[in-house]
């Protein structure tokens, strides 16, 4: 091999070029991943992340939980086990779908997975070839994007109203396009914190079974509307065609990446193929003390604590934003999650009021890559979660001056 020696005596390993799958050059790397880089810095606050509240992961009870586990079934709790997961867990996860909204799951209907990102490679993988037409929403989920553009579909972005997808743009999709699923977060939207209401959902539930398509319906947030009303699922209204993505990261920790997907029997047995597979199961530790948890803990009253707090801290954020900022500013009211959309004046480029902001150690999030199809320039998303009453109320101040700035002639 021709390798080269430096000045310093040690052999430098030549650069190569590989080519790799094509597959490759059409998925963006994750924006997020590569702003949230810059924004670790202590002194930086931060609406520019994700990430639930630090004092809200209750790690005394996942603690107990973990030493409970390993005291009475150690051995069992860290082996090999099967692809679809821990059976008691996924009979919690249909009984809470019974209680919460009143849906009949089986669990053999549930599979575990890493995290709910997991369910989005993995339908992914079971549903996309490459140039399948596939509709999502404008703006819609990074994560999912990113995703999905590994299996090369032909994306068909559909523009989120106030209350949902647009139902004309829905309708118009589908009939002139052979799209095979939609994708949607109707419930606390990341990013655009948009719920659907229930008479969208019938309306685009109309449209998806009259063409036969599936629905996936990304329930993240599911757990964090701050009112406790849970609106009803799709698989409500579509009970064959809607696959459901659920998440423990929003309510217990997304360390431990658990999530799920609930699926109709044909679908289930594909994504069961395409699990085995890539990871052969999910941790099984985890799945295991996420269990002791939940069935020991009072995950009630703790979702009512988040839901509190969460609620507090969009309250102070749009309070902010009502009070400082400039009337050419727009934003959208969460009725949960973790995420405001706002909408800035013209002469008010994201990208520079991100990098403006950074200056005055505050991250946000532009919204540009939210929209695959371009535009979204004028919007950012602010995540309230992750930053105390006091944090929040410091870093919109600094962040309305930077507007203020910006936006005036
Ligand atoms: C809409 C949505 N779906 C899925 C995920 C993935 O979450 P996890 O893999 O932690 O369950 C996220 C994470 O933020 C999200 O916002």
């Amino acid at each position: 091999m021709n390798q080269r020696s430096s000045e310093d005596g040690r052999k430098k390993v030549p650069a190569r070029q590989f080519t790799f799958a094509p597959r490759m050059a059409k998925t963006p790397r994750s924006f997020i991943r590569e702003i949230l880089k810059v924004t670790e810095r202590p002194e930086i606050i931060s609406f520019a992340g994700g990430l639930p509240s630090p004092a809200l992961i209750d790690v005394g009870g996942i603690r107990a939980a973990a030493a409970s586990v390993l005291e009475h079934d150690g051995p069992a709790a860290l082996q090999y086990s099967t692809t679809e997961g821990y059976l008691p867990l996924r009979q919690f996860i249909a009984d809470r779908y019974r209680t919460r909204l009143g849906l009949t799951v089986s669990p053999d209907e549930i599979l575990i997975t890493n995290g709910s990102q997991q369910c989005l490679d993995l339908i992914g993988k079971v549903i996309i070839g490459t140039g399948d037409h596939i509709a999502i929403e404008r703006p819609g989920y990074l994560g999912a994007i990113q995703a999905f553009s590994l299996y090369e579909p032909v994306f068909h972005p559909i523009p989120l109203c106030s209350d949902g997808p647009d139902p004309g743009m829905f309708e118009r999709t589908f009939r002139d396009s052979p799209v095979k699923m939609f994708y949607g977060v109707p419930n606390s939207q990341n990013p655009s914190g948009i719920t659907y209401t229930d008479a969208t959902r019938k309306e685009i539930a109309g449209i998806v079974e009259d063409h036969g398509a599936l629905f996936v319906e990304d329930d993240a947030y599911g757990e964090l509307n701050f009112s406790g009303h849970a609106l009803p699922s799709f698989r409500h209204y579509l009970p064959g065609q809607t696959i459901i993505t659920g998440s423990f990261s929003k309510i217990l920790a997304p360390g431990m990446r658990m999530g799920w997907v609930v699926a109709p029997p044909a679908v289930m047995e594909q994504l069961v193929i395409a699990k085995q597979a890539s990871d052969l199961h999910s941790n099984y530790l985890s799945q295991r003390i996420a269990y002791e948890y939940l069935t020991h803990a009072d995950i009630d009253g703790h979702i009512g604590k988040i839901r509190a707090a969460y609620r507090h801290q969009r309250d102070v954020m749009l309070r902010m934003l009502e009070e400082q900022f400039p009337e050419t500013v727009s934003w959208t009211h969460p009725l949960g999650g973790m995420f405001v959309w706002v909408t800035l004046p013209a002469g008010c480029p994201s990208m520079e009021i991100f990098e403006q902001a950074l200056k005055e150690n505050v991250a946000v999030l532009p919204g540009i890559p939210f929209y695959i199809d371009g535009g979204g320039s004028d919007t950012l998303r602010l995540n309230f979660s992750n930053s105390t009453e006091e944090k929040i109320v410091t870093g919109m101040e600094r962040l309305s001056r930077v507007v203020r700035r910006m936006g005036s002639p």
